[in-house]
């Protein structure tokens, strides 16, 4: 494991002060829609001596097996209200006006398994087609459940970078790339991306609400270009407010620990080459929209071995949470800080007794056969 400390976190500057109002009033409308469930790991927490854990399982979002849904679902609803001219209700666009409007449209992106499927689930809700480029390796379950929700795969010879500009080159002509990383010249529906991610905090906010708890005081996301990382940065705006957010990523592919660690405030590329089991957080390049916020907002950066995540998959089974390599990350970062720095969590984080800490479960067993030969146990 692998530890970056920002000394000095600040308010994020890089974002229209205006958040929409409208994103949980859009998600609510789509079919499916149901607040994924915030559970007490009550077993792990005493394990760690930590006085409340909680985990927010996002394996169960709109049966995607992943949170991916909020953001290409906004993203799409977006485009279409600018067609529109701004006439598109919420409410509407899984419906007779949003299928006008998306008429003619072939949707597209690159994905390591979990966007690309969400993207082919909203192609499919207005009945459009959608066409996924995957990177190689890509394994034949994730394959499947994009082609389940009636895309085409298109299986790119190179990384996730590659398969990015694939779909960027091939992105003309009817078709709409709906990419979750920004780049340059294409920054517009990766913005709306991460902002369809901020109902996972709504969500947890109102749960806690009715628990009667507060914000918690630690909370762990696992990062791939940094998209959803973004969306907690956006969400807990102030560090005043005193959430202290871990970014945790996979070492074989931490461009967010590498881009912090240089200091320059510059996002770098990083790869080691090595592979990792933690396929959705596998990508090279820190998101041009997501890394100023990323950079600003979060307290630390962590980067963790696959044999954390695997740990940590057993440890959610344990307590009846499916959870997949990717979507374990956060816990398993805890669990290393816990073993291997605890300092860093009671002098640097000024762990309190009674401190609270969110996972978020990105993922289910996406990877079905992996999830059984890991944790020994079949998934969802
Ligand atoms: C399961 C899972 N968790 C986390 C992430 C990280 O999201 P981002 O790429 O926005 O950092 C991904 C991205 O694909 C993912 O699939």
């Amino acid at each position: 494991m692998k530890l970056f400390q920002n000394h000095s976190p600040s308010q994020i500057q890089a974002y229209p002060a205006h958040v929409p109002d409208d994103i949980l009033r859009f998600h609510k409308a789509l079919p499916g829609y149901e607040p994924t469930p915030l559970i007490s790991l009550d077993g792990i927490a005493g394990d760690l001596g930590v006085e409340r854990l909680l985990v927010k399982d996002e394996g169960m979002r709109f049966g995607l097996k992943a949170f991916k849904g909020l953001g290409a679902s906004y993203a799409v609803y977006r485009v279409l209200r600018e067609q529109s001219g701004g006439r598109l209700e919420p409410e509407e666009c899984i419906g007779e006006k949003g299928r006008e409007l998306a008429e003619g449209i072939t949707f597209s992106c690159a994905t390591d398994g979990n966007h690309g499927r969400a993207v082919a689930w909203i192609a499919g809700l207005l009945g459009r087609p959608a066409v996924i480029y995957v990177p190689r390796g890509t394994v034949p379950a994730r394959i499947d459940a994009i082609q389940s929700e009636g895309a085409r795969v298109v299986v790119v010879d190179g990384g996730y970078d590659d398969a990015v500009r694939r779909a960027a080159e091939e992105g003309k002509d009817g078709r709409m790339v709906i990419a979750d990383t920004a780049y340059a010249g294409y920054t517009e529906i990766p913005l709306y991306i991460q902002q369809g991610y901020l109902t996972i905090f709504r969500e947890v906010s109102e749960q806690l609400e009715e628990k009667g708890e507060g914000s918690p005081d630690i909370i762990f996301i696992q990062a791939g270009v940094g998209a959803f990382a973004s969306a907690a940065a956006m969400f807990f705006n102030n560090p005043s407010d005193s959430v202290h957010l871990i970014c945790v990523e996979p070492e074989a592919a931490d461009c967010l620990f590498q881009s912090a660690k240089a200091g320059d405030g510059m996002a770098r590329s990083a790869s080691s080459g090595k592979g990792t089991i933690m396929a959705g957080l596998n990508c090279e390049t820190p998101s041009l929209t997501a890394w100023p916020a990323v950079r600003d907002r979060f307290n630390a950066f962590v980067s963790i071995e696959d044999h954390r995540a695997r740990e940590a998959m057993r440890c959610l089974a344990a307590e009846g949470v499916v959870s997949g390599e990717s979507g374990a990350a956060g816990l398993a970062a805890l669990i290393a800080l816990c073993k291997e720095r605890p300092d860093f969590l009671s002098e640097e984080l000024h762990l309190r007794d009674n401190a609270r800490i969110l996972v978020i479960n990105t993922e289910a067993d996406t990877d079905p056969d992996a999830y059984r030969r890991i944790v020994g146990l079949p998934g969802g």
